[in-house]
């Protein structure tokens, strides 16, 4: 029987197949290798096969299994409150480049659906921020103005299709939503099929930026391209160190059926209550289903039990939803002035690019991100390149961010160690299915008891900068709160920046 929050599993991930591409178990040359098979690997993948260059792919798991398999797949130009923010912090220049990048990438989306025959359930839909406070509208107001200044065809409204009052919303026009596996898998086979290579569970440890690069893998095969784009979502190799200017925000779903005549017709997002974002999908027997984010939090500081149940309530409440059959979590990165690193990768990088930072919105930005790196690999720069190149510093925008960014870290990395409240002493009264720090040996360890009884103790030190991991309840896994790594019970990587499993740690007990 489901539970009250349904099974812990994506609905895009739960409808399509796993694909099963090789691994890589020889040395190879490509002119351009790109890490990372989610929308921004693949994306990428297929603009630079498009323009005639030889292109691999490197997914240390499966394509579309990590962030982009548990999205929300909002194809929007349309990002909650970003313009008037960008207009504010930067100029109406750059609050127009951004929405003409976001256009560009919603509008290339179903022309190459529709290019390639791609069934993925592609719909438009209108999107809209909205307040139900009336403190908030002033923002909105403000909002509907500065899209509108940006070239967004929007409106300032105070209908909606959602089944309950709002105090304003901003209404965009001819936006996108679509099943993101149904659409990416097909890509990535058609990428195949016109010479591109794909290799699933090949992690790359190793990187020189020679000429051509060589990046070395865990099996120890070499792969020599004169390009290399890092797409991993949080950068594998940070010679940038962006992991300064990077925040891991992890945002949570629950989903359940409804029926056809209760759809709001539309893409839904309020900063309120700590963001509530809402669409449907085609779903079975003629029903839609409503797929509601939010809640998000950094990761490894709060039980996500909770939430999931806060998210869920929200939704009964709200919708006439007949039960909540799915709930799954998603991590993005949200950078320090609000807009993607999409560029060469540091100030020396010559051959070496990046696609990171998306701050929730990862289905545009995949797309854009591919457009701007193909054009500036055929030397033909996107007008709108330079305001994500990663090299930018914009010490006044980001100081607060950075700041904030920085104690959050020393907190963690510093505090939680000292903390005497951070250490569990005994085993003895984790339950079944729970997870705490404690002290082993003399060692901090994550212990995990599983379902049988079972003590399953790694250590707690996250292999990244040895910050000090936490349970996440909900997802049973071990996040850090430093940058976001994520590791199973026995250690395993789920979500990098690590690349290096927790340490098994024999402590005898059972
Ligand atoms: Fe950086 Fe854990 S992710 S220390």
């Amino acid at each position: 029987m489901n539970s009250p929050i349904g099974v812990p599993e994506s609905y895009w991930m739960q409808s399509t197949e796993q694909t099963s591409y090789p691994r890589v178990t020889g040395d190879i040359d490509a002119d351009v290798a790109v890490i990372g098979g989610g929308i921004a690997g693949l994306c990428c993948a297929w603009e630079i096969a498009g323009t005639g260059r030889s292109v691999t792919v490197l997914e240390a798991d499966r394509i579309v299994s990590g962030t982009t398999g548990y999205t929300t797949a909002k194809v929007s130009a349309q990002h909650t409150l970003v313009y008037d923010s960008l207009r504010s912090s930067f100029d109406a220049e750059t609050a127009g480049m951004y929405a003409r990048s976001q256009q560009d990438a919603v509008e290339h989306l179903v022309r190459t659906a529709a290019d390639l025959g791609i069934d993925c359930e592609l719909e438009r839909a209108p999107a809209y921020t909205y307040v139900t406070a009336p403190e908030g509208v002033d923002q909105i107001r403000a909002e509907a103005a500065a899209a509108t200044e940006a070239g967004l065809s929007a409106s300032l409204v105070t209908e909606t299709g959602l089944p309950f009052e709002v105090a304003a919303a901003i209404r965009v026009e001819g936006q996108v939503q679509f099943h993101p596996r149904r659409y990416l898998l097909a890509l990535a086979a058609e990428l195949t099929r016109r010479g591109g290579r794909i290799f699933e569970r090949t992690r790359v440890l190793g990187l020189d930026e020679g000429d051509p690069c060589r990046l070395s893998t865990e099996d120890g095969a070499t792969v020599r391209a004169r390009d290399v784009v890092i797409a991993t979502h949080y950068p594998v190799f940070d010679r940038a160190l962006l992991f300064t200017r990077l925040q891991p925000r992890r945002e949570l779903a629950v989903a359940g059926p409804l029926s056809a005549d209760a759809d709001p017709s539309g893409m839904y997002i309020t900063p309120e209550e700590n963001t509530r974002s809402v669409r449907t999908a085609p779903y079975r027997d003629g029903r839609r289903l409503l797929i509601v984010t939010g809640e998000h939090l950094r990761p490894g500081t709060a039980s996500t039990v909770d939430r999931f149940d806060r998210l869920a309530t929200w939704a009964r409440e709200h919708f006439p939803v007949d039960s909540i059959d799915y709930h799954w979590g998603a991590q993005d990165n949200t950078t320090s002035d609000d807009l993607p690193y999409i560029g060469r990768f540091h100030p020396g990088a010559r051959h070496v690019y990046v696609s990171t930072g998306f701050g929730g919105w990862g289905m545009t930005h995949g797309i854009a991100g591919g457009r701007i790196l193909a054009a500036e690999l055929a030397g033909d720069p996107l007008p709108w390149a330079r305001i994500y190149d990663p090299r930018r510093l914009h010490p006044v925008v980001e100081s607060g961010s950075l700041l904030k960014s920085g104690l959050d870290v020393g907190r963690h990395l510093i505090g939680d160690r000292l903390a005497p409240s951070t250490f569990r002493d005994s085993s003895d009264d984790l339950a079944p299915g729970s997870g705490a720090v404690m002290r082993r040996s003399g060692q901090r360890c994550a212990v995990y008891r599983d379902e049988a009884g079972r003590l399953h103790t790694v250590s707690a030190v996250c292999t990244h900068l040895g910050c000090l991991v936490a349970f996440n309840d909900a997802e049973t896994s071990w996040d850090c709160p430093c940058h976001g790594s994520r590791f199973d019970i026995d250690g395993k990587v789920l979500e990098g920046p690590a690349t290096t499993p927790l340490r098994p740690v024999e402590t005898g007990e059972d």
